[in-house]
């Protein structure tokens, strides 16, 4: 069978231990058996990891948003260590969020790194801010992942989320046409096969962020051929993201066992 990762990015939209027990209750309320095929991974922000880990939710895996490659003198930061030791198995890596504040590709390979060596498992962030008519954007991305993909080392776990920026928080309607999803997965398959060789690359699954509702997730998973999704504001509330959980369990293929 196939394998969905779905993975909710709360940002800051979940915000009180409250709101965090309350979601993974809902969540929970369906069963562990009601996703069969379907990772979810939740994405918080840093005061809610010892919480959500302490609940050892068998259907959720933990992580953070970020990590900060930096120890000592860093006001504000918070280390790779630092989350793992409160429960944190992955984090996000490179979000454009971030990048959107001053974290340079430097940072995003510094980062990346720091995650590894904790065995946090990195959710790499790759996204152009525009379409280019001519093209440009495929280059980006190629920079993008050789920038932060140097010396990786193979027998690590990674995940790629491809979130172009322009589609980011919007509504289904302006989300990523799923053909055009599918042009760029097929890139970014064949950019991790030369950075990382084949047999590395095919173990990584790449995801689609940016706008990813009910409403769109079923065709960009079919014609888009992405492994799964890293689902912003429609994560926020319970329902809506378990809708999209639904619709990847729907649209797995099941092999059908030979008689
Ligand atoms: P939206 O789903 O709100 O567009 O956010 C996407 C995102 O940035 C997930 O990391």
């Amino acid at each position: 069978m196939q394998k969905r990762l779905v993975i909710a990015n709360w940002k800051m939209y979940v915000s009180t231990p409250k709101e965090a027990a309350q979601w993974m209750s809902q969540l929970g309320a369906k069963g562990t058996a009601a996703f069969p095929g379907v990772d979810v991974w939740v994405a918080a922000p840093y005061t809610l990891i010892p919480g959500l880990a302490a609940l050892k939710s068998p259907m959720v895996k933990v992580g953070a948003q970020a990590v900060s490659a930096n120890t000592g003198a860093h006001t504000g930061e918070v280390s790779a260590a630092m989350a793992k030791s409160v429960g944190a198995t992955f984090t996000i890596v490179g979000h454009s969020e971030r990048r959107a504040q001053g974290e340079s590709d430097a940072a995003v390979y510094a980062n990346l790194q720091a995650a590894l060596a904790q065995k946090l498992i990195p959710v790499l962030c790759v996204g152009e801010s525009e379409r280019d008519p001519n093209g440009a954007h495929f280059e980006y991305i190629e920079n993008q992942l050789t920038s932060a993909l140097r010396g990786f080392n193979k027998a690590s776990k990674l995940v790629i989320a491809y979130e172009p920026v322009w589609a980011i928080g919007k509504s289904a309607g302006d989300a990523m046409k799923p053909a055009d999803l599918q042009e760029m997965h097929i890139f970014i398959r064949k950019t991790l096969t030369a950075i990382l060789g084949r047999a590395v690359a095919d173990t990584v699954s790449i995801i689609y962020g940016g706008s990813v509702e009910a409403e769109n997730a079923a065709s960009l998973l079919e014609e888009g051929g992405v492994s799964g999704f890293l689902v912003g504001h429609a994560s926020a509330t319970p329902n809506t993201f378990i809708d999209i959980l639904s619709l990847c369990k729907k649209t797995l293929r099941v092999k059908k066992s030979k008689k």
